[in-house]
């Protein structure tokens, strides 16, 4: 019989990537995937720590876990239990003593280790591998199967960058995912190359900075993103790029002037601004004021009018005055984002913010939170609205909700349903009829671009 495994994801895109290579790694030691914890012999949690709850999730988890391991041994079968990405980084064997049922801890540098570290539980040990090797997991992962990656659907992460030097005074990831660091162009090609022939038809580039990528090419020189971004756009049988996420002050000449040129590069961008305040910005460490950010929004939108953007933004850090919050709400509205994320800030352990002695009461941050998520959702209602009676291309992902329905997701990231018959991952042009509240309605205007025919042998 052979074993299975199920590996649960928590976090950013980068974490659903390491999954993806997780799975690949342990299919080649001929794990096969359980559809559940329940009818796993090996557990994978892939945990994130970048704010309190997302942390705590995991120990109520270990502890459901730890139950399920117990009833599964009454009946003769045994769990492994692996606690991996950065709650494993941040935590390390602190983790074993809060949670007595995990048998292994890995970090998002090393899970390319994770054979090794099975067969050391099989003889009786609790290993711990938290170190942080610069890319050394890329060069040990194994291809995954043509059926593994065509199981992932028309669209695809692709980690180009990792980890983070910026140290804004909030956040774990510098620490969890350690310093920046970017693949050469080469590999990622042949990754991309691969995901193409397995029919994938949207790339999303990813990195914790993606925007700071500059990874030596085949020249020898580095290459910023838009370069290689270039680069991907003329893989046949890729239709849509995309990255993320971005920081505002790696947005280049260059990058913006993709957005004009580059077809095959989606008008939508996630550029992360925190905060709308000069002060809190400073104090945060994002070293831009908000009318850079203002400023760069405009030279974007110049290169690409109506493109979508999204934000990620923290109230209630450390000192925010109402004043400092109603600068947020400014920047906001000024923008008009398409979407966004918002969160409480959360202090971290181990992060400068997190000993500052103002802290904002949680009741202040509760309430602030509820009034900028008001903001921002009705801007995104208006964005998706103003689409409605426009001509946009889809992207087939997969069946609609109702028989006959096709789903995908226009060039903004909107999620789209229509009447229509196409096959998964092909283009097709419909007209926008209506928008609800989740998702918008089209009907097809004709002239499909088929997805291309699948080379036999990937
Ligand atoms: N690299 C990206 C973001 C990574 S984390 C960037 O620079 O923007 C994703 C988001 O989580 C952040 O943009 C931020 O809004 C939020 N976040 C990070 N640390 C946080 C904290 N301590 N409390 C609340 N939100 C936090
Ligand atoms: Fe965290 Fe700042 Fe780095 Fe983004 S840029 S990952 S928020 S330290
Ligand atoms: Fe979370 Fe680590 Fe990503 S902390 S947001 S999983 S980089």
């Amino acid at each position: 019989m052979t074993k299975k495994v199920f590996v649960r994801s928590y976090g950013c895109q980068m974490n659903v990537y390491d999954a993806a290579r997780m799975s690949d790694i342990l299919a080649a030691e001929g794990y096969g995937e359980a559809a559940g914890a329940d009818e796993a012999d090996l557990v994978v949690l892939n945990t994130c720590h970048i704010r309190e709850k997302a942390a705590e999730k995991v120990y109520s988890e270990l502890g459901r876990l730890r139950r399920l391991k117990d009833e599964r041994a009454a009946a003769g079968h045994e769990t492994r239990i692996v606690v991996a990405g950065c709650v494993a980084q941040a935590e390390g064997r602190e983790i074993l003593r809060r949670a007595p049922g995990v048998d292994a801890v890995v970090g998002p540098q090393s899970y390319h280790r994770l054979p090794e570290l099975l067969r050391a539980v099989e003889r009786g040990d609790k290993p711990v591998d938290t170190d942080l090797p610069e890319l050394a997991k890329f060069d040990h992962l194994p291809e995954p199967s043509a059926a593994s990656l065509r199981a992932r659907g028309v669209s695809a992460f692709l980690t180009v960058q990792e980890g983070c030097d910026k140290f804004c005074s909030f956040c774990v990831v510098p620490y969890t995912r350690g310093a920046e660091i970017s693949r050469p162009v080469d590999a990622i090609v042949a990754e991309a190359e691969r995901l193409a022939a397995a029919g994938i038809r949207e790339i999303t580039a990813i990195g914790q900075n993606v925007n700071a990528y500059h990874g030596s090419g085949p020249d020898g020189r580095p290459w910023s993103l838009a370069r290689l971004l270039e680069r991907l756009a003329a893989i046949p049988g890729i239709a849509r790029l995309r990255y993320t996420t971005s920081h505002p002050n790696d947005m280049g000449d260059d990058l913006v002037a993709a957005h004009r040129h580059l077809p095959a590069l989606m008008p939508y961008l996630h550029l992360p601004v925190q905060s709308g305040s000069d002060r809190i910005l400073a104090a945060m460490n994002r070293r831009h004021r908000a009318d850079d950010y203002r400023r760069l929004v405009d030279r974007i939108r110049a290169a690409r009018p109506g493109i979508a953007l999204s934000s990620d933004f923290i109230v209630g850090f450390p000192g925010e005055t109402e004043a400092d919050f109603g600068e947020t709400l400014r920047l906001a509205a000024a923008v008009g984002f398409a979407a966004a994320f918002s969160f409480k800030y959360s202090a971290r352990p181990g992060t400068p913010a997190a000993d500052k002695a103002d802290q904002v009461p949680e009741a202040v941050r509760t309430e602030r939170l509820a009034r900028l998520q008001e903001q921002l959702e009705a801007d995104r209602r208006r964005f998706n609205a103003a689409t409605v009676g426009r001509t946009v291309e889809i992207l087939v992902e997969k069946p609609g909700r109702h028989p006959g329905q096709l789903a995908g997701k226009s060039p903004y990231l909107q999620a789209v349903q229509f009447d229509g018959q196409a096959e998964i991952g092909a283009v097709v042009p419909v007209r926008i009829t209506g928008c609800g509240p989740n998702s918008l309605f089209a009907e097809p205007t004709g002239g499909v671009r088929p997805a291309p025919a699948l080379d036999a042998a990937a």
